[in-house]
């Protein structure tokens, strides 16, 4: 029996609550079009009770008295219940923005883990002591919790994206209100119950689900909010540091990139070739670190760059449920609209495409927001496709003749997310890795995440870090304490 899409409401102090407008929206399947889900339409209104209750639950009742043992036991409770589900939170990103169920299986086991890392930050947070010139003086340093927090998230990894924000959110004792993308709400509306489940108390984290210009830019503009990071575009990036200047908010941004990955030609090639496949293909090239501007050295360019088109055209690509399925569709129509637009672009000013290059349909592909990897060749730095963020499968490969050139071309970018290198010689590979201005450099490799390592941008990429140490002391902050021995 069908019993047609369901209603999800808001998740603030504890409880579902409708919008106070009302209002709902659809939510849908980019595999085949159809609505999963009516998803309540958060504004203003809705974003006050949020901010109020997570301000109460920083400052009042259960949440102040957890020690840094029970905020690390309730992480350690929470990374248990995501293994526990983790099939049903793999299976929701898949269905709602068609990520491979490969993948999304691959990502929660992946954010269990990184649940697990903060979890052992939360026990080991240390504050300094000081040495003041006047002997009869004690001075020292204490971290707190910076407050109420305030986090907007993109579509092309909905449960990573709420994992990411809140783990360091519980380790340092903060509080949060959610705001998660309008094309991917589900999975971090079911986090929010997995939490209460886990034990957070109410209050603590609040989804508040909605639009950009509605529930996300109330929020960001809210006085309430001591911080608000953000994932997403660089435009939304501004408008957000605009809106958080009220009250001078804390902000941390990761603003995507058009990432350059170098090969020379006395590196693995083969390794080198597969790898640029997944750096650039990987969800359908909706990751913010891709590798979107392959340079080749100029001997091996053209030969380097079919083996990539030939590797690319042997992944399949279809409804990411199938487990046989390597790339799934774009997360939406707007988004295939956006691709498509890119896609003619570079091809009217003198791209050619070597594989790919019109959206799929037909039979296996039906309604779906399906775009097949594409490979570019006789493409130039200049061209809008090689200088802007595409967030879709398009790869521009470009031939290089010597290291300084190279450097120079890679960092000629507003962004700086990643970068990688492939070569066989150390010195090369050091000498890049500090020419190349970029948050992450991956030498003959591309893409590691590991929950120890910080991750982040330079330039329009962003500011802040996440993963590591770094990203849960970016929620607190240092209090100085003096004391007059003398007295
Ligand atoms: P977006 O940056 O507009 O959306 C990201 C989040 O910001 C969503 O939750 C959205 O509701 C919210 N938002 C939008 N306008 C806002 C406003 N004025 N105030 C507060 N919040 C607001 O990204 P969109 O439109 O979904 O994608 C457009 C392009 O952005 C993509 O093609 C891609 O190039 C880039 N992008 C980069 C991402 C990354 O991870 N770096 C993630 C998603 C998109
Ligand atoms: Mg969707």
């Amino acid at each position: 029996m069908s019993v047609g899409p369901g209603l999800e409401h808001l998740l603030i102090d504890g409880r579902r609550v409708e919008a106070s407008g009302g209002e709902t929206f659809e939510t849908v399947n980019p595999a085949d079009g159809t609505v999963l889900a009516r998803i309540a339409r958060g504004t203003a209104g809705d974003v006050d009770h949020a901010v109020a209750a997570a301000r109460r639950a920083f400052e009042q009742g259960a949440w102040p008295r957890f020690s840094p043992a029970d905020r690390q036991m309730l992480l350690l409770r929470l990374a248990a219940l995501l293994e526990r589900d983790a099939e049903e939170f793999a299976r929701l990103d898949t269905m709602e923005m068609g990520s491979p169920i490969r993948h999304t299986r691959g990502s929660v086991v992946l954010l269990v883990d990184l649940l697990r890392y903060f979890a052992g930050i939360a026990r080991s947070i240390e504050g300094t002591t000081n040495a003041p010139s006047d002997p009869a003086l004690f001075a020292c340093t204490v971290k707190e919790p910076v407050g109420v927090c305030g986090a907007i998230i993109p579509w092309n990894g909905p449960l990573w994206a709420s994992v990411l924000k809140l783990g360091p959110v519980l380790a340092s004792g903060c509080t949060l209100v959610l705001k998660p993308a309008e094309d991917a709400s589900l999975a971090p509306l079911r986090l929010a119950e997995l939490a209460l489940e886990a034990g957070v108390p109410p209050g603590v984290f609040n989804v508040v689900t909605g639009f950009g210009t509605e529930a996300g830019a109330a929020l960001a503009a809210h006085p309430g909010l001591d911080k608000i990071a953000f994932t997403g575009s660089v435009e939304t990036g501004r408008a957000i540091v605009r809106a958080s200047a009220g009250n001078l908010k804390r902000l941390s941004l990761e603003l995507g990139g058009k990432s350059p990955n170098i090969v020379f030609a006395d590196a693995d090639l083969e390794a080198a070739a597969r790898a640029a496949v997944g750096a650039a293909f990987a969800n359908s090239g909706q990751v913010c670190s891709a590798g979107t501007r392959l340079f080749v050295e100029r001997a091996i360019h053209r030969e380097f760059a079919e083996e990539v088109a030939r590797i690319a055209a042997r992944l399949r690509i279809g409804n990411g449920l199938d487990p046989e399925t390597d790339l799934g569709p774009l997360v939406s129509a707007r988004q295939l609209a956006r691709v498509r637009g890119h896609m003619d672009d570079a091809l009217s000013t003198g791209a050619r495409a070597i594989s790919g290059g019109a959206r799929l349909t037909g039979e296996c592909h039906g309604e779906g927001f399906f775009f097949p990897p594409t490979v570019l060749i006789d493409a130039r730095d200049d061209m809008r496709a090689v200088r802007e963020e595409i967030f879709g499968p398009i790869l521009a490969t470009l031939p290089f003749d010597a290291e300084e050139e190279v450097i120079a071309r890679a960092n000629a970018t507003e962004f700086g997310l990643g970068a990688g290198v492939w070569t066989g010689s150390v010195g090369r590979a050091h000498r890049l890795s500090r020419g190349l201005k970029a948050g992450s450099v991956w030498v003959n490799c591309y893409n590691r995440i590991d929950p120890a390592v910080p991750s982040g941008g330079v330039k329009a990429s962003g500011q802040g870090r996440e993963y590591g140490r770094q990203h849960v002391e970016e929620h607190f902050q240092l209090k100085s304490i003096w004391i007059d021995t003398a007295v």
